[in-house]
């Protein structure tokens, strides 16, 4: 049970990694599960919030109880949130977003050739966009980190204007990337951190939701 509740409150969950197309039958994808997100939804709406859930595909079962989004590119993903924006209480971006994408998308399949090279371009930070034009609404950002997790985590929290921001250190076999488990810090603005030692998604998601609910009461 939760000390706080999120009755009545709009909340965003991205999950998932984003896929951008090379051709009709490829992509450039992500070691993401979706498990992390999936969680978080699953613990928002027990805490009573209304949960939309935008997901690049997965092949997790859909949480009982959210609204679901199913998405593939950065830039659909981006679209799917954005819009929601206005009327939501809080984001929480768990989904490995792609930070390129290809310029050309080919319309056929590519035929095999002994050598090819893929001209990307940058994605859209979905987060950052939100950070700039937020009001009301609690931002909760990841950051996958391999080393110095507190420093450069504490970077994106101030560069993309974040409540909260869940520091995972993924250089761990037993955290990040498509295992049950996860550790690493809670940042906030203030600079305090929180360590989180390895638990559970499950676990975690309930206390990234407990987190939540403290920082909606205090808006
Ligand atoms: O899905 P699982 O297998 O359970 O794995 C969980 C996870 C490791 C994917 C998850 O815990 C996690 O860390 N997600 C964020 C991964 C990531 O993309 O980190 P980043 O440091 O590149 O991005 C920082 C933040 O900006 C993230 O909240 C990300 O969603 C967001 N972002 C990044 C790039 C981009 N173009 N747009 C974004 O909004």
């Amino acid at each position: 049970s939760f000390a706080l509740s999120l009755t009545g409150k709009l909340v965003i969950v991205t999950a998932g990694g984003t896929q951008e197309n090379i051709d009709p039958v490829r992509y450039i994808g992500n070691r993401s599960s979706g498990k992390m997100g999936y969680a978080i939804a699953e613990q928002a709406v027990r805490a009573g919030a209304h949960v939309i859930l935008v997901s690049a595909p997965t092949n997790l079962k859909v949480p009982d109880g959210v609204d679901f989004v199913l998405v593939d590119s950065a830039r659909s993903m981006q679209q799917a949130v954005d819009s929601r924006f206005d009327s939501a209480d809080a984001v929480v971006m768990a989904a490995a977003v792609a930070d390129f994408r290809v310029v050309n998308m080919a319309n056929q399949k590519i035929k095999k050739m002994e050598t090819m090279t893929l001209e990307l371009v940058k994605n859209p930070d979905i987060l950052y966009g939100l950070g700039q034009k937020k009001s009301h609404q609690v931002l909760i950002g990841f950051a996958a980190e391999t080393e110095r997790v507190v420093e450069y985590g504490m970077g994106k929290v101030h560069k993309k204007n974040l409540d909260m921001l869940v520091a995972n250190d993924v250089s761990k076999s037993t955290a990040g990337f498509n295992v049950d488990t996860n550790e690493g810090y809670f940042l906030f603005p203030n600079q305090d951190a929180k360590e989180i030692p390895n638990m559970s998604k499950q676990e975690m998601a309930k206390a990234i939701v407990e987190e939540l609910a403290t920082l909606i009461q205090s808006k």
